[in-house]
């Protein structure tokens, strides 16, 4: 079994069409970091709450802190890394974004994912500028956020005309009070606040573009979900089509510390 294989088989992140397309981007750019560095790459996780993407970077060897400030997520974590025989690859760390720099000591992480994260924190500028200031020269920063557009049309599409009029207007993006969803963002105030911290984006790309938009039971066969999960790789392998990559439910960005 190839090493695809079995991380696909141990943890699912390379198979549903929900997760595919981030985890072939950031597969992508941590082999090409684990080559240049010829080791495996130190990781930080903030927010990586109960493990779904810091396992399958375990089980692919590389050494993994997850920041969390839930107890419950953590404890989640734990029995995920040790179902996936990777425990000793993870580290679970009661924290958040403000805690990072006493984290980190000489050993900078190579690579820091907030994924689903920057919605939740009081300062997405401040958080992100003490990303920018523990990763490691080279270090690379995985960044998901949610998309205020494709909340609009989501709303729209499911006839919930005045909350996608709400999600359009208000500078939070939120459809409205009972919204879980805390914050979104647009993809110009993403690009502002990530070179704002003095990091350089390499790659942008939708996530989650159909499958959170066609109904469930138009996927009600493998070979439906097969073709639903290469649809979704193949629209975030062609960055230029910008309209589509607005459509996700998140952006996902890749940016670097020069
Ligand atoms: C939507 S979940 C995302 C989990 C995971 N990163 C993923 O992509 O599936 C948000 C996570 O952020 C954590 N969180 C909330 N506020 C935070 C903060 N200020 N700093 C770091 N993590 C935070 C939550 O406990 C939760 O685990």
């Amino acid at each position: 079994m190839t090493e695809d294989a079995t991380i696909a088989r141990r943890t699912g992140v390379s198979t549903s069409p929900r997760t595919a397309a981030m985890w072939a981007a950031v597969d992508e750019v941590v082999r090409a970091r684990s080559a240049e560095l010829e080791r495996p790459l130190r990781v930080i996780d903030l927010g990586g709450g109960t493990g779904g993407l810091a396992v399958p970077l375990a089980v692919a060897g590389h050494d993994v802190t997850v920041v969390d400030p839930s107890p419950d997520a953590l404890a989640s974590l734990r029995r995920r890394a040790a179902e996936a025989q990777a425990s000793s690859r993870v580290s679970a760390v009661q924290g958040d974004a403000d805690t990072l720099e006493s984290l980190v000591g000489r050993d900078r992480p190579d690579l820091v994912l907030c994924h689903g994260t920057l919605e939740y924190v009081d300062d997405p500028q401040a958080t992100l500028a003490q990303i920018a200031g523990v990763l490691a020269p080279g270090g690379i920063l995985s960044l998901v956020v949610p998309q205020r557009s494709a909340a609009v049309i989501a709303r729209a599409l499911a006839g919930q005309f005045v909350q996608a009029l709400a999600a359009l207007d208000r500078p939070d993006g939120r459809w409205g009070d009972a919204d879980p969803v805390p914050r979104r963002f647009d993809r110009a105030g993403v690009v502002g606040l990530i070179e704002a911290s003095g990091l350089t984006i390499t790659g942008a790309h939708g996530i989650r573009i159909f499958s959170d938009l066609v109904p469930s039971a138009l996927v009600d066969s493998d070979a439906d979900r097969a073709a639903l999960l290469d649809l979704e790789r193949a629209v975030a392998a062609h960055p230029e089509f910008a309209v589509l990559a607005d459509l996700g439910t998140s952006l996902h960005v890749i940016a670097s510390r020069p």
